[in-house]
């Protein structure tokens, strides 16, 4: 008997309809599987320039600076406030979730002077509250999530950077979990940064941060050029402190994705390969038109939660497209219901963070998983997870609703 370390991974087959990740898309899986090339391999580079291009597309911008952080979302996080932000600077963080609470840790530890402002769980902030607070900090940054997958909030942005520009304030967004799936526009938005992720509503693994920078970011990152010894010229010069990391120094992962191709760290070449292939899959269908299927699924599975009787969590005008986080009935087990879920139906719903951990559950609709087939599928194993867990449920009631949404 091979004991399971003799066996190659064998995953068993899984339908991810939780706030992520979610299933790669298979085309992103063929990606991955395709062989390697050298980091200066012609073709290698190609794909890196072809990468920017794509997401540019993606983040609705023409920043050149628009590239990979390699790591999980939080790598490209690091790298932006690490980048942008001197020690002693002042960064505002409005906090509606954990992931707020993420950036102010990090530009903590970036030894920025952190300034935060909260709204309850469940709720987002308007742009007048915003732009008080930064009438008040007179802050360098304004770090703010715009989908916080641990309350399905969506802070609008559109305001911003119209607030931010009056004040002289960089703007920057981690996206990870709403780019895709929501509309997003860095440039008609004036963001000066944002950053994402794969594994959302881009349907690929976690393990690559794309991340976009304007003119502005770039000029900031660019007070504190480092070129390392080894690799630099005569003609090269030093400015300003150096950014406190080597591997998120934004200004030299632009010099190994630029024109010098400076060396830095070895790219991750499937994961790039991965990214690419999930921005690909974007334009290919359209960005418009993903966003559109993300909103029309995540109405099907609102439609469908409240169709067995479930209230949801939160200001449900500002949800995210991609995920609902519903209120498990009283005497649930919630825990107990997410794993009859995925033992018996093969199916991942998500549990939740801090405040709401037993309170609510996470399903998403994200990525090549936001369509009507699985939002079906999830309503009707949950209608059965919760008439065995006891509870009263509408027959059919989630299933019938999520046709009437969709349409
Ligand atoms: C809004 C947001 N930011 C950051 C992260 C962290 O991403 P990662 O786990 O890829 O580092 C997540 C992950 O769920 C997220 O939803």
């Amino acid at each position: 008997m091979p004991s399971s370390i003799d066996l190659p991974v064998d995953p068993p087959a899984r339908l991810l309809m939780g706030p992520g990740p979610v299933n790669a898309d298979p085309r992103v899986l063929r990606a991955l599987s395709t062989p390697l090339v050298g980091q200066y391999d012609p073709a290698m580079t190609g794909y890196m320039t072809e990468t920017m291009a794509l997401y540019r597309e993606v983040f609705a911008t023409s920043n050149e600076a628009t590239v990979l952080v390699d790591g999980t979302s939080r790598a490209g996080i690091e790298a932006a406030i690490v980048s942008l932000v001197r020690p002693g600077q002042r960064v505002l963080v409005p906090v509606f979730g954990r992931f707020g609470h993420l950036l102010a840790e990090i530009a903590l530890r970036a030894q920025a002077d952190v300034h935060t402002i909260e709204v309850p769980w469940g709720q987002v902030f308007t742009p007048a509250a915003i732009e008080e607070a930064i009438v008040r900090v007179k802050p360098h940054l304004l770090a703010i999530v715009q989908g916080d997958t641990s309350t399905t909030m969506n802070q609008p942005l559109d305001e911003l950077g119209a607030i931010c520009e009056r004040h002289g304030v960089l703007l920057y967004t981690d996206a990870t979990a709403s780019l895709g799936g929501n509309a997003f526009e860095m440039d008609a938005w004036g963001l000066d940064a944002a950053t994402a992720g794969l594994q959302k509503c881009l349907s690929g693994p976690s393990g690559s941060a794309p991340i976009s920078l304007s003119e502005r970011a770039v000029e900031v990152i660019r007070s504190r050029t480092r070129i390392e010894a080894g690799i630099r010229e005569e003609s090269d010069e030093d400015t300003g402190e150096p950014i406190a990391s080597n591997y998120f120094d934004l200004g030299m992962i632009l010099d190994y994705w630029g024109p010098r191709r400076l060396n830095h760290h070895t790219e991750a070449t499937s994961m790039l390969y991965a990214a690419r292939e999930c921005a690909r899959v974007i334009v290919a269908e359209g960005r418009q038109a993903v966003i559109d299927r993300h909103a029309r699924a995540g109405a099907a599975m609102l439609a469908g939660v409240q169709g067995l009787g479930l209230t949801v969590f939160g200001d449900v005008a500002h949800k995210m497209n991609n995920v609902v986080a519903v209120e498990i009935p009283a005497g649930v087990d919630g825990d107990g219901a997410r794993g009859a879920m995925l033992r018996d139906f093969g199916i991942e719903i998500g549990t939740s963070f801090g405040p709401l951990h037993g309170r609510v559950w996470r399903i998403g609709t994200m990525g090549v998983n936001a369509r009507f087939d699985t939002v079906l599928t999830t309503l009707a194993a949950l209608e059965q997870v919760l008439r065995r867990a006891g509870v009263r449920v509408p027959a059919g009631g989630g299933v019938d609703a999520a046709y009437e949404s969709w349409g």
